[in-house]
């Protein structure tokens, strides 16, 4: 069975590949498809590195640290744990949660403009628009400039698995240097990355672009998606949303099933730095590892009935966010606006039928999985 393209739902592959090559070389990129053998690679940063520019040529490695260094996604410790500590501390759990009543009053504007509507597209009028607005007020940058943003998120995400876009990423520094203010005592994100300090040590302001860029595209797409996907998800399942409306309590836990059942990240990818076996297949140096966390949150040997959508389900390890040391930075933000999304939208829509998205209707990526549009009728009954 080949790999899928972006068009297929891969979850019949990743059942197929789990059954008969859990670890399956073509090439120098080795796909992995069991949770386990998954799991093992992550928890080990020392001989599977997440430092891709390492294997660049020179001159392509030079142009991308022209203007950002590589992102903390792209890091191995000792870099990635200076830096994941000094923008973690600009961006913890507590400021996270002071965000609360402002997502709450963007979703309930963007819901309501829905309900209105009664028939809109719930990627551009809901899913999308959250994010982006939260992520912009966060960093600082104003709402006109949405636009830019969306086309530049886009654009990242379709390059991620497919090599890095250069001039994407020139922009967004070029946009990002103007926003230092190393005198700024803002409360915005880019000024806190300008002034927080640790052991003596500043970021650059190649690191703040870096970290300002990877914010808007690890954050913006996949979030979208999520939202998305739920939505999707209790649409294929009335009884849930039903239950969702009289229970709101229940809605974490509809974020969390529809992150394991229709995980916005399919995939990750590490390179190894040793010759090794993994699942009885011989690795060598520098092979490419495709983890796919989208069959790992379908692993039959971890979920019962993995293959069903049941926000019920007691095991709850899903590996949406990754695991180890670059566990998502962003997932209690992610898991916030979904959640509030999801309130506010079962608090005013009784009701809903979508138009079934076509495989033309998902978004362009080998990594992410989500629609660009998704057709909702309200019903008012
Ligand atoms: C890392 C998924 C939302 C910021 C990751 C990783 C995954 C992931 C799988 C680890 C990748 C790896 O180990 O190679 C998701 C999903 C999201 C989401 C599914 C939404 C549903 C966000 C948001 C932000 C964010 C909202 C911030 C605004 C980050 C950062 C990292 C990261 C900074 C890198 C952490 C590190 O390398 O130490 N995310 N993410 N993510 N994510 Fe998210």
């Amino acid at each position: 069975m080949g790999i899928p393209t972006y068009k297929q739902e891969p979850f019949e592959w990743y059942r197929e590949m789990r059954k008969s090559s859990p670890v399956y070389r073509e090439g120098n990129m080795i796909h992995i498809f069991k949770y386990k053998t998954i799991s093992r690679i992550l928890s080990d940063h020392q001989n599977f590195s997440s430092q891709f520019r390492d294997l660049l040529g020179e001159e392509m490695a030079a142009m991308l640290n022209e203007k950002t260094t590589p992102s903390i996604l792209l890091l191995d410790p000792p870099l990635h744990t200076t830096l994941r500590s000094l923008v973690g501390s600009a961006f913890t759990p507590r400021s996270i949660e002071l965000f609360e009543p402002r997502i709450r009053e963007l979703a309930r504007m963007l819901v309501h403009a829905i309900v209105e509507k009664e028939n809109s597209d719930v990627v551009s009028d809901l899913s999308y628009q959250l994010p982006i607005r939260v992520i912009s007020e966060m960093l600082g940058v104003p709402e006109s400039d949405s636009e830019i943003f969306r086309d530049w998120s886009d654009k990242l995400a379709t390059s991620l698995g497919r090599g890095p876009d250069i001039e994407t990423q020139y922009d967004m520094a070029d946009y990002f240097y103007k926003k230092i203010d190393r005198n700024s005592n803002g409360n915005n994100l880019i000024s806190r990355l300008s002034t927080v300090e640790m052991d003596g040590r500043k970021l650059s302001d190649k690191e703040i672009a870096g970290f300002a860029i990877l914010l808007l595209v690890a954050g913006n797409e996949t979030t979208t998606n999520l939202i998305t996907n739920a939505i999707l998800s209790l649409y294929d399942h009335p009884e849930i949303y039903d239950d969702m409306r009289k229970t709101p309590s229940i809605i974490p836990g509809v974020v969390e099933e529809t992150l394991r059942y229709r995980s916005p990240v399919q995939s990750t990818r590490r390179y190894s730095k040793i010759d090794t076996e993994i699942g009885g297949e011989e690795i060598l140096k520098n092979d490419i590892l495709a983890l796919y966390l989208g069959s790992a949150n379908r692993d039959e040997e971890v979920f019962e009935d993995g293959e069903s959508f049941n926000p019920y389900r007691k095991e709850k390890r899903h590996m949406a966010f990754g695991q180890g040391i670059h566990f998502c930075l962003g997932a209690p933000l992610a898991r916030l606006e979904a959640r509030i999304a999801l309130e506010e939208f079962s608090k005013a829509v009784p009701g809903f039928e979508i138009e079934k998205p076509s495989p033309d209707d998902r978004i362009d990526s080998d990594i992410m999985y989500g629609f660009r549009k998704l057709n909702l009728k309200v019903n008012r009954s």
